[in-house]
């Protein structure tokens, strides 16, 4: 039986129950983060909280906890789960209050966290993607819970037998529905750069970090979606996808149609990466 954290208490997760007037359900009022555990390891720990201020911060909340308390609170977790490979999932609602968009209604934040098994999906071979029109908010930096659309277009890509759709913003590539995309051209790499109509994630930053400490160059410029058809390679990343090829895009082939050398290459260099954090 899993067990979850609900404002202060471990408990099985069927026990965990929360009041119907939470904001998190009337309004979708709050914010989360998921953090990969590799070999029982939070994954760029620090990062993922950094975000969380940010988020926090962006909707007129306070952080209710320091860094060392949501350490402990995911390591005991972390210790409930059999599987070394997991992802913390955490999130905090602006709390109980009636029904009112009015926010200083609101005065006690609902705090949930839980840890689960990631499912590994074999992912290496490359998936397929659509595109769509990004449907989205103007504020896609903060990591709302609020996920209609996303969930509207992962189900939209899913009834064209594709797993992710990327999005195109007045012409220009901005991300996935739930991860961050890069393209390559001509052993270029290029991801859009960082801005309201893009979540900053942790994985894409992480890429960066290692094209940079291995001499590779890259550029965070705008993509057309002209651009985005005519890559060689097509990356797709996040926190438990890790970094995954797109082969085919609207039913046309990237590239050769193959996962790409460079995704291999960097793929490798990532997964070097993790084992020496890890
Ligand atoms: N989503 N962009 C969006 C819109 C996302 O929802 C995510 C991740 C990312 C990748 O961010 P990161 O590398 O920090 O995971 C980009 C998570 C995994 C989710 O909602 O489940």
């Amino acid at each position: 039986m899993t067990t979850v954290y609900l404002n202060g208490e471990y408990k099985p997760l069927l026990e965990a129950s929360i009041n119907v007037l939470d904001r998190g359900f009337t309004f979708g009022d709050g914010v989360y983060e998921v953090i990969p555990i590799f070999n029982r390891t939070l994954f760029r720990f620090d990062e993922h909280m950094q975000r969380l201020e940010n988020s926090l911060k962006a909707i007129f909340m306070e952080n209710p906890y320091s860094s060392i308390k949501w350490r402990s609170i995911f390591e005991k977790l972390i210790d409930t789960v059999e599987q070394s490979e997991q992802s913390i999932y955490l999130q905090i609602t602006r709390g109980v209050s009636e029904r009112d968009h009015d926010i200083s209604l609101a005065d006690n934040p609902t705090i949930f966290a839980m840890s689960r098994p990631i499912v590994k999906q074999e992912l290496s071979a490359g998936i397929n993607a659509i595109t769509h029109e990004d449907i989205r908010w103007q504020y896609c930096d903060i990591k709302a819970i609020t996920l209609l659309p996303s969930v509207l277009l992962r189900h939209k890509a899913k009834q064209q037998g594709a797993k992710e759709a990327i999005l195109i913003r007045d012409g220009y590539l901005t991300e996935g529905a739930a991860s961050n995309v890069f393209i390559c051209k001509d052993d270029e790499i290029f991801t859009p750069p960082k801005n309201n109509h893009v979540l900053p994630g942790i994985t894409r930053d992480l890429l960066l970090e290692i094209l940079a400490s291995n001499n590779m160059s890259y550029s965070e410029s705008t993509i057309s979606e002209g651009a985005l058809f005519n890559a060689d390679e097509v990356w797709l990343t996040s926190s438990t996808w890790e970094i995954v090829p797109v082969i085919k895009l609207d039913n046309m082939p990237i590239g050769t149609g193959e996962t790409g050398p460079l995704w291999q290459t960097i793929n490798q260099l990532y997964q070097e990466f993790k084992s020496g954090y890890c």
